[in-house]
C-alpha cells in the first residue's frame, strides 16, 4: 500500500512554500519521496523550508516566484522544466486575504486577492499543465478554503477567489484528463500567520470549537493525508473534486 502513496522520483512545485501550510506541504511531499521546488517571494524563508527538508535527507530547492507576475511564472516554469526535465505535481498554495467590509474595501485590495488566489493558480496551471499534458502525467492540487463553500462578512475578495477556484478546478479536470488530474483541498481554520487576528479572538475561538466535531482548530498536519491522496497514484481516478478538510465545520449546524 505504501507504493500507492509514494512520490519517489516525482518533481513537485509548491507555491507559497516559505511558511504556513505551504512549508508543511513541501516537507510532506519530500517525506513521501518527491524532489520539492519551494516557490515564493522570500528567499530567506524559502531557504529555511529547503533546509528543513534536506536535514531530513529529502531533496528540495528554492525558487523565487511571485505568482502575480505572469512573466516570472512563464520564465520560471520554462527554466524548471529545462533543469528538472518535468514537473509531476503542482500545488497552488500561495494565497493572501484582505479583511474589510465590502463598503470599505478599495478595488485594488479586492483585485490583489483575486490576482494572488485565483489568477496566479490559473496562470501556473496553464504553464505547468501544458507541459504535463505533453508528458501525459500530472497532479494539480489547488489549496482552496471552506470559503469556497460558505460566504463570510469582511473577506469578500477571498470568498470570491476561493469560489472561483472551485470552477477553475472543475475546468482543469475537464480539459486536462485523462492523465492529468486537478483537485482542490478546502481546509477549515488552521493555525497559521494568515489568521492570527482570529486566533486572538476569544468569541471566534469559542464558536469554532462548538462548530467543529473535532472541537479544535486544525493544524497543518491535518492536511497531510488529503495532500498525499491527491498528489499520488492513489488519487488517479479522483479529479475535479474539492475535498473539504475542516473538522466538520461546514457539515454541522451548531
Ligand atoms: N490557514 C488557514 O486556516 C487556511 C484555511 C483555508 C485555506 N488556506 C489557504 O492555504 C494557503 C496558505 O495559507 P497559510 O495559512 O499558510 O498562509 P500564510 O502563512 O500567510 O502563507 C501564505 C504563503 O503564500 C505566499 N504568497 C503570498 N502571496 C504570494 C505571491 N504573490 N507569490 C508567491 N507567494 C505568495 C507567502 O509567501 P511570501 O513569503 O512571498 O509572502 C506564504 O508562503 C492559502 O491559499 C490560504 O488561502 C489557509
Amino acid at each position: 500500500m505504501a507504493d500507492l502513496f509514494s512520490l519517489k522520483n516525482r518533481i513537485a512545485l509548491v507555491t507559497g512554500a516559505s511558511r504556513g501550510l505551504g512549508r508543511d506541504m513541501a516537507v510532506t511531499l519530500a517525506g513521501a519521496g518527491a524532489t520539492v521546488l519551494c516557490a515564493g517571494r522570500a528567499a530567506k524563508d524559502l531557504d529555511t523550508t529547503v533546509k528543513t527538508i534536506t536535514r531530513k535527507k529529502g531533496k528540495a530547492a528554492a525558487v523565487i516566484l511571485d505568482v502575480t507576475d505572469e512573466d516570472s511564472v512563464q520564465r520560471q516554469v520554462r527554466a524548471l522544466v529545462r533543469k528538472y526535465r518535468r514537473i509531476d505535481i503542482l500545488v497552488n498554495n500561495a494565497g493572501v486575504i484582505h479583511r474589510d467590509n465590502i463598503v470599505d474595501t478599495a478595488t485594488p485590495d479586492y483585485r490583489k486577492v483575486i490576482e494572488t488566489d485565483l489568477i496566479g493558480p490559473f496562470a501556473l496551471s496553464r504553464e505547468v499543465g501544458r507541459h504535463m499534458l505533453e508528458r501525459q502525467y500530472g497532479r494539480i492540487v489547488n489549496i482552496s478554503s471552506i470559503m469556497a463553500v460558505l460566504g463570510r462578512g469582511s473577506v469578500a475578495g477571498y470568498v470570491s477567489a476561493k469560489h472561483g477556484m472551485t470552477g477553475l478546478t472543475k475546468n482543469l479536470a475537464a480539459e486536462f484528463g485523462p492523465h492529468v488530474t486537478a483537485n482542490a483541498i478546502a481546509p477549515g481554520y488552521i493555525r497559521t500567520e494568515l489568521n492570527v487576528p482570529l486566533q486572538q479572538d476569544k468569541k471566534f475561538c469559542a464558536m469554532l470549537e462548538q462548530r467543529t466535531a473535532a472541537h479544535r482548530w486544525g493544524t497543518p498536519a491535518d492536511l497531510r493525508g488529503a495532500l498525499l491522496l491527491l498528489a499520488s497514484d492513489a488519487g488517479a481516478y479522483i479529479t475535479g473534486h474539492t475535498l473539504v478538510v475542516d473538522g466538520g465545520m461546514t457539515t454541522i449546524l451548531a
